[in-house]
């Protein structure tokens, strides 16, 4: 076998080289898409009368073989074919013989390879999207029965305000909609097909561009051929999609692991989730939340790998740019079996509420309502009641005691106008419920987001 039977370069190229340019032990990936492309290719061709309807039915039934071939893993992929392209195209012609040599009439592999390529995107970038629309139901049916689950909601990772563990997990299911319509847009932005822009300047042949695209499902053809080759910003939109999904995955993770640590103990993952130590039989350890934050890491490696191999390159194809497809690979990966690990942790998971109520009456979480009440009742300007509000809670600390357990005898030592109402409004319970404004945590505005999204969920389509 050979890579490209050329007329300049006569010698057999060193075993070094061969080594050292192939992409094939990556590039195998893109078969699918390669032999779909392919057989795009040749029906244009064909019908534009550019090759024969034999050599079209040929190569047709050839490339379907090879695809079998590969999918039973009998195909040899050989270091000598260079890239998964030539492979292909060699092995065609030793399946059918010469009508194979048909096939790369007016194409070259740089667009072969931005169109292979760009399908692969386009159609994980789907895939992503649809894992992400599960780990959202997953998300909701956790959300359901838990709109009255008292938690401290923190800023700074303090105690700052009652919130419900549904509006908490809220915050995600925001974060993930946004990511799954991130996939979508790209999907609609860069549905646009390369194929028929050859080496970079077009072809003289009679193509019919539109056909190859419509047959490959593109919404589009490219505009200028030369963009066509020479960019790969769809490549570097999944992995900046990707890198901000895994930054979403990664918080919600460290809050995982926080959340079943003995401190905190909220939450308790499931033993088929958790791992233990070599050592310390007493140790279960949420080592997929740990690695879930962990391989953010290389989604952001990924990403920065790419826009510098781009940088400084003249247009339009350089060699430079096989580098764009070992990262997308990884990160594509690692992304969906993140999503698909993180669904199962969720799913299998144990709330603790008891633990989450009690780790509410730490931290005085009802003392922005007491100077709300200052304010609101007893006409103090709020940075007053602000100052009042701190004295008190000097006090509660004092005496071993929460703000909402204090009683009303004690508080009137602070202003004899404060009334019996001040002890509902103290309360944990209400004074989540109070913040009901659009957005906020209480119950009814929480199922209003419920709501949200279960509709959002049930017309959205990709
Ligand atoms: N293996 C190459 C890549 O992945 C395919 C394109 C090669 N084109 C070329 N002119 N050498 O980028």
């Amino acid at each position: 076998m050979q890579k490209v039977a050329s007329g300049k370069i006569k010698a057999k190229s060193a075993d070094l080289l061969d080594e050292f340019n192939a992409s094939i032990s990556f590039d195998k990936e893109l078969y699918k898409e390669d032999i779909e492309g392919s057989i795009a290719h040749v029906k244009m061709l064909a019908s534009q009368n550019i090759i024969d309807d034999s050599a079209k039915e040929k190569i047709i039934d050839g490339l379907n073989s090879i695809k079998s071939e590969i999918e039973r893993g009998e195909f040899l992929f050989d270091i000598k074919d260079e890239d998964i392209h030539m492979a292909i195209e060699n092995r065609l012609t030793s399946l059918i013989g010469d009508d194979a040599k048909r096939m790369h009439t007016a194409r070259s592999r740089n667009d072969q390879v931005a169109l292979d390529f760009r399908l692969y995107v386009l159609r994980k970038a789907k895939e992503l999207a649809k894992l992400l629309l599960l780990l959202e139901e997953t998300l909701l049916s956790i959300e359901e029965v838990h709109t009255g689950t008292l938690l401290p909601g923190m800023t700074h990772l303090q105690h700052a305000q009652p919130i419900n563990f549904a509006y908490h997990l809220l915050a995600y299911s925001s974060m993930f909609k946004r990511d799954i319509e991130r996939f979508a847009s790209l999907i609609k932005r860069n549905s646009i097909s390369p194929i028929g822009c050859a080496a970079l300047a077009g072809t003289p042949y009679d193509t019919d561009r539109e056909l190859e695209a419509k047959l490959l499902g593109f919404k589009s053809v490219s505009v200028n051929c030369l963009d066509s080759v020479s960019d790969r910003d769809f490549a570097l939109e999944i992995l900046f999609n990707i890198s901000v999904l895994m930054m979403h995955i990664s918080r919600l993770s460290e809050e995982l692991i926080l959340w079943s640590s003995s401190e905190f103990g909220f939450i308790e993952l499931s033993d088929e989730y958790s791992t233990s130590s070599s050592i310390m039989p007493q140790k279960k350890n949420p080592d997929v939340p740990e690695l879930l934050r962990g391989k953010t890491g290389r989604a952001y490696g990924n990403l920065l790998s790419l826009l510098t191999v781009m940088k400084g390159l003249p247009l339009a194809y350089n060699k430079d740019m096989q580098e764009d497809k070992e990262g997308v690979f990884d990160s594509v990966k690692t992304a969906k079996i993140s999503i698909k690990i993180l669904n199962e942790a969720l799913k299998t998971m144990s709330v603790k509420k008891e633990a989450m109520l009690n780790a509410t009456k730490v931290g005085h979480l009802s003392a922005t309502d007491l100077a709300d009440y200052l304010t609101k009742k007893l006409g103090y300007p709020f940075r007053d009641a602000y100052k009042l509000t701190g004295e008190i809670v000097a006090y509660a600390d004092e005496n071993g005691k929460d703000v909402s357990e204090l009683g009303l005898e004690e508080l009137k030592k602070f202003d004899e106008n404060i009334k019996e109402d001040i002890l509902d409004t103290l309360k944990l319970e209400n004074s989540m419920n109070a913040r009901d404004s659009q957005g906020g945590t209480s119950e009814k505005s929480t199922k209003k987001q419920i709501d949200y999204f279960k509709k959002w969920l049930d017309t959205f389509s990709i």
